[in-house]
């Protein structure tokens, strides 16, 4: 027995209740962990109002969790009891325990603790595929990049890492407090996209010629914006929908636009093997270790206030990474 905030329907945050629950012995190719953090990530809102359908119901959200091994199933070879691993994995970490593939999870560095690693780890290999793969050519110094959302949990890591790599960072957020944060996170130029035109402004930024990639997780309020701030050929990478679904997309209007390129990325495709997981999780506590990313944890909630949680993400509340402790 273990306990674990349920949902039974989907809906608003309340209907996050704390229940106990049965957990079985991990099975062959399991691991059972005991969670001592859990990364808050915007994709569990989709999960709870039921955009992206939860395997079971009821079911338990949460992508992302830190923890130790406290049992291992048959043919586990390469985890012991008590290693601290992380892991992003769709759903199941808002509970005190539970049972987990092996091939999921990433050994979490001595110099990196639990809270740091529940703060980035989703957020930070979503910075990874999306730079440097999502996009498929090198970001080059100079080059002009526009990232939404800015002062948010991916926003911060990946306008740091772009910023890294020498790009020029344009962030749009929606507040002059977050305006500041973007600023000290990589960001040399800001849009308050909630008061400015974002297009005008990248526009006047880049001298007409627009940027080379825009990544864009804002999804309804942004997407049509976002194409026209693209230079010829640039490429449009969606990877999130907080405002909304976007419109679709007549592939005349892109060849109108310059022969510019959209996709819609998702962490679960390129992350999809052990091999390319831990070649993202290396690169990611690389960057940390070099100082090119600092992580900014910067709202913690008991685990059972999920629900505050949840509300205040969708309020825009939030700044940075948000974490859960159990
Ligand atoms: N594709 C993938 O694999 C993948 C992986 C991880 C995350 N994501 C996506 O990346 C985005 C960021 O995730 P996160 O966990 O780091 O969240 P976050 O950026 O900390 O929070 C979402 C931010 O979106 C902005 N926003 C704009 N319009 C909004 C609206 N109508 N309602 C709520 N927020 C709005 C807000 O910033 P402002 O107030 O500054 O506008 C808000 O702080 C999400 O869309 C998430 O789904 C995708």
């Amino acid at each position: 027995m273990t306990s674990a905030l349920v949902i039974n329907e989907t809906g608003g945050p309340e209907v996050l209740q704390w229940q106990d629950i049965e957990l079985e012995s991990p099975k062959a190719g399991e691991v059972r962990i005991k969670h001592t953090a859990a990364g808050l990530n915007y994709i569990d809102t989709y999960f709870r109002q039921g955009i992206f359908p939860l395997p079971n119901m009821p079911g338990i959200l949460g992508a992302e969790g830190v923890g130790v091994i406290t049992e291992l199933g048959d043919g586990v070879s390469d985890l012991s009891v008590g290693d601290r691993v992380v892991y992003s994995a769709g759903f199941g970490s808002y509970c005190l325990e539970r049972n987990i593939l092996a091939e999921k999870l990433v050994k979490v560095p001595d110099d990196i603790d639990d809270i740091t690693a529940a703060g980035c780890f989703s957020k930070g290999t979503t910075a990874e595929f999306l730079l440097l793969r999502a996009y498929p050519r090198d970001i080059q110094p100079g080059d002009y990049i526009l990232v939404h959302a800015a002062a948010g949990g991916v926003g911060q890591i990946l306008c740091q890492w772009a910023n890294h790599l020498g790009a020029n960072v344009i962030g749009t957020v929606g507040s002059e407090e977050k305006a500041e944060v973007a600023r000290n996170h990589g960001c040399r130029d800001v849009i308050n996209y909630s008061t400015e035109d974002f297009v005008e402004r990248v526009s006047d930024i880049t001298d007409g010629k627009g940027v080379c990639v825009v990544f864009d997780a804002v999804g309804k309020s942004t997407f049509e914006g976002s194409l026209d701030c693209l230079q010829p050929r640039g490429f449009l990478i969606n990877f999130g929908t907080a405002s909304g679904p976007p419109p679709k997309v007549d592939p005349t209007d892109l060849m109108h636009k310059g022969s510019v390129y959209v996709t819609r990325a998702s962490l679960f495709h390129y992350n999809a093997t052990p091999a390319d997981l831990s070649a993202s999780a290396e690169k990611l506590f690389a960057v940390i270790r070099e100082g090119g990313v600092k992580v900014n944890v910067n709202q913690t909630y008991p685990l059972q206030d999920a629900a505050q949680a949840h509300q205040d993400l969708a309020d825009r509340k939030l700044i940075g990474s948000t974490v859960l402790i159990p």
